[in-house]
């Protein structure tokens, strides 16, 4: 008697887990059998893209991670409206990679139309942004999120941390995102490609915190380094942010932050923590960045995510 119970509540178990499996979610191949070619469309379109601009996988992991943080993987950074997240002051004339977004987009939509989503469009390009510039394979990359409606201005401000936050801002932001210590040193390291505008550092290497002198925790000939690319006057100069390999998606960075030399505060914040200095330190390893660095990259993928029939597939991805 108490057997066949037993066995009535495990029947039960399973099909109730069964049922939360069935429920949508992300998987590899997602467009295997609604449109086949998909990935390599996108693969094409970034690839051609890259050949002519090898800072274009800066500008798309970027925009991943952008995407990501706010309302999830869900192309809302993408869209238009008078007060949408593009015109936030983390995004506004520094997000680059519209332009390749929109020509992968047209390019499955021409192949497959209305079956790819925004969403996936970025989340693809973001992984062959990290092969292109990474010299790396990512194999199963998930697919299946879908685009979100809603895009405001001022929730980049509220979920994407400042070049000026301290380690104990930059975990809270992580963590409310589902991520860990781990992602936040590991995906920082993106600041190994790319460029930024000198406004966001000219405090810091002129007047820190109203001292007059650069921020004590960059190295000196760095500092010197840095008001040659940067002069007072001209907030709008446009630096890499790694000096040696900017266009390489490499270890670079994790030596620069060890040695005093990150851009941001942010960048320097990973010292201020024992447990990510001493991830710092390991990461500068490229066979252990690499497969770290594509794990997290996987985890942020996953935030927030709209699957089965959430959201919608948008057409033209500026438009909801
Ligand atoms: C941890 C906190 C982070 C802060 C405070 C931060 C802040 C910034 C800032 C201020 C810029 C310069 C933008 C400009 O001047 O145009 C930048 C550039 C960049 N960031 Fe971050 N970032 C963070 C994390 C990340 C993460 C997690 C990724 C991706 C995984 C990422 C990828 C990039 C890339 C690739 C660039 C260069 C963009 C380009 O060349 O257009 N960042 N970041
Ligand atoms: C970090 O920055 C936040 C926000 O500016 C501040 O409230 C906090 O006191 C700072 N923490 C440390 C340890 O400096």
């Amino acid at each position: 008697m108490a057997d066949s119970r037993m066995r009535v509540l495990a029947v039960l178990c399973l099909v109730i887990s069964c049922l939360s499996v069935t429920e949508a979610q992300l998987r590899a191949n997602y467009y295997q059998q609604s449109c086949p070619r998909a990935e390599s469309i996108i693969k094409q379109t970034i690839r051609n893209a890259y050949n002519s601009d090898k800072t274009i996988p800066a500008g798309l992991i970027r925009m991943f991670f952008h995407d990501c943080f706010v309302r999830g993987c869900d192309a809302s950074v993408l869209l238009d409206n008078s007060d949408s997240e593009k015109l936030g002051a983390p995004n506004a004339n520094s997000l680059r990679g519209f332009n390749v977004l929109d020509a992968a987009k047209a390019a499955v939509e021409a192949a497959c139309p209305g079956v790819v989503s925004c969403a996936d469009v970025i989340a693809y390009s973001a992984r062959d942004a990290m092969e292109l510039a990474g010299n790396i394979v990512v194999n199963n990359w998930l697919g299946g999120r879908r685009d979100g409606p809603v895009s405001i201005s001022a929730e980049t401000l509220t979920n994407l941390p400042a070049p000026f936050a301290n380690f104990t801002t930059l975990l809270k932001v992580f963590r409310s995102k589902g991520l860990d210590q781990n992602d936040l040193v590991i995906l920082s390291g993106a600041h190994t490609i790319g460029h930024a505008h000198c406004g966001i550092v000219l405090q810091r290497i002129y007047n820190f915190k109203g001292t007059n002198k650069a921020d004590p925790a960059i190295d000196p000939s760095y500092v010197q380094t840095l008001r040659n690319l940067c002069p007072q006057t001209a907030p709008g100069n446009i630096i890499n942010m790694d000096q040696l390999t900017p266009t390489v998606l490499d270890v670079n960075y994790f030596r620069d932050v060890n040695r005093g030399r990150g851009l941001f505060e942010s960048d320097n914040a990973l010292r201020t923590s024992p447990i990510a200095n001493a991830l710092v330190k390991i990461y500068q390893v490229p066979q252990v960045f690499s497969p770290s660095f594509v794990n997290s990259m996987r985890k942020m993928g996953n935030i927030g995510v709209l699957t089965g029939n959430q959201g919608k597939i948008r057409r033209v991805c500026n438009v909801a």
